[in-house]
Order: C-alpha cells, then sequence, then structure tokens
C-alpha cells in the first residue's frame, strides 16, 4: 500500500467540453469526485493524499476561470468547515501546501483556519496544492536556508538535502509513493517536483470528473505489482 499518493486533478475543462457546457462546470464536477476519493484514501488508510488544484501556471487561465476556481475552493472550505468531519469522523485533515500568501484574502484567511486544526494519529492528510509549483517550493526552501548562512547559523559546505526537505511545505511527510495523473496528459507540470524523485507514475486516460474508486483501486494494484529499486538491485 503507499503511504502518500499525489493527485493531478486534471481534465475538467475538456470533461465539460464534450458536453457541450462551461469549462467551470468541469471544474465543480471536478470537485465532487475530489470529496469522493479523499473520502476513499481515508477509508483504505492512506496516511497522506496530495491533490494539485491550482499551479502556479494556472494564473494564465482567463480571469473569470480563475474567479470561478477560487470561489469554488472557498465554497469547499466554508463547507468543510462547518461540516468538520475531519474530527466527527476521525476522518482527516487538510493542509495547504502552495504559495497560498498569494491567493485572495478570504480564501486565505480560510486556509489559516484549517492550517491550526490539530494532527491526531489516524487522521489522512489531505493536502491541498493551492497555488502551488514545485520550482517555486524549491525556492521558497533555498531562501530560508540562504537566510541561515547569511546570518551566520549554516555553513554553505554543510548543507543538507534535510536541510532543502524541511524548507519544503511537506516538509515531515513521507514523499509521494505513487503520483496519478489521469486525462492522457503524460507529465508532471510542477508538481512535487523534488519529492517525485522516486515516485511510481501512474497515467490513466480517464477524465478526472469520470475518475472513480474502481479507478484508484486500479493505480493501487499497479502499483502493489512494480518493483521499487531506488537505484539497489
Ligand atoms: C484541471 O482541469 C483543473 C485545474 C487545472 C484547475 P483542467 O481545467 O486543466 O482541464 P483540461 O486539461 O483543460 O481538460
Ligand atoms: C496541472 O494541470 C495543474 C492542476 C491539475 C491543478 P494543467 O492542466 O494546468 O497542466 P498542463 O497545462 O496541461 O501541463
Ligand atoms: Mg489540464
Amino acid at each position: 500500500m503507499p503511504k502518500h499518493i499525489g493527485i493531478i486533478m486534471d481534465g475538467n475543462g475538456r470533461w465539460a467540453k464534450e458536453r457541450g457546457l462551461p469549462r467551470t462546470d468541469g471544474h465543480v464536477a471536478g470537485a465532487k469526485v475530489f470529496r469522493k476519493i479523499s473520502d476513499y484514501c481515508h477509508d483504505i488508510g492512506i496516511e497522506v493524499v496530495t491533490f494539485y488544484a491550482f499551479s502556479t501556471e494556472n494564473w494564465r487561465r482567463p480571469p473569470t476561470e480563475v474567479a470561478a476556481l477560487m470561489k469554488l475552493f472557498k465554497e469547499y472550505l466554508v463547507e468543510a468547515d462547518e461540516i468538520k468531519y475531519d474530527r466527527q469522523k476521525g476522518g482527516y485533515i487538510l493542509r495547504f501546501i502552495g504559495d497560498t500568501g498569494a491567493v485572495p484574502k478570504e480564501l486565505q484567511k480560510l486556509v489559516a483556519k484549517t492550517q491550526l486544526d490539530a494532527l491526531d494519529e489516524n487522521t489522512t492528510i489531505i493536502n491541498i496544492a493551492l497555488n502551488y509549483g514545485g520550482r517555486q517550493e524549491i525556492l521558497h526552501s533555498v531562501k530560508q536556508i540562504a537566510e541561515k548562512v547569511e546570518k551566520g547559523e549554516l555553513k554553505a559546505s554543510k548543507i543538507t538535502e534535510e536541510d532543502i526537505e524541511a524548507g519544503l511545505y511537506t516538509a515531515g511527510q513521507p514523499d509521494p509513493d505513487l503520483i496519478i495523473r489521469p486525462s492522457g496528459e503524460l507529465r508532471l507540470s510542477n508538481f512535487l517536483t523534488y519529492q517525485s524523485a522516486y515516485s511510481e507514475l501512474y497515467f490513466s486516460n480517464v477524465l478526472w470528473p469520470d475518475f472513480t474508486t474502481d479507478d484508484l483501486d486500479e493505480a493501487i494494484l499497479d502499483y502493489a505489482k512494480r518493483n521499487r529499486r531506488f537505484g539497489g538491485v
């Protein structure tokens, strides 16, 4: 079983287009699948699931689409806060990774609120990658290290991989064992760039709004058959 699964929720726009609907309807449908898959990951005992919701590059989209996405994230967080399912179900907890300081103010407040929720042992961590970019994350970590060096707290020759990892948004979490990308695109699009060094990749042609728990099972079964060598024999 993978401890940490990364999911690139892609294909919402194409799903909507196939149905003659506006792209934003695809995002609404995709958000429902996000809920279902998060629940399922908790049920089957996955420790960490990271969902790619909005990349640092997604600001290039039309302002109306960006605004619709931000509205959707906000609605989701308000709902999550009301239900508080993270505690009541002994279920999961939301964490945000990415440069969340650059998202709309109202959304920032909701993000800050969920980040305060305490983590207990049996909770599944649901990371939502929001305004996330792997390169931006590495830069963020490098700047923290540079500050320590500047202050004389750390010698450049003593910098370790652990120092880099400590500055990542996923610090303290295991690296993703499995990264799933639906929608037929064969790339990572700046997702978990540092952490994915030894991740197993799984691509599927299903569009995210059509993605089911069976599709997830299939990905996990495929993963279970692989031989992870990490450079050994
Ligand atoms: C993923 O679906 C959602 C986000 C990137 C926010 P897309 O909107 O990229 O869907 P396609 O790739 O255009 O079908
Ligand atoms: C990656 O999907 C980002 C998210 C799913 C949030 P994109 O649709 O933005 O990726 P590209 O542009 O096809 O690489
Ligand atoms: Mg896409």
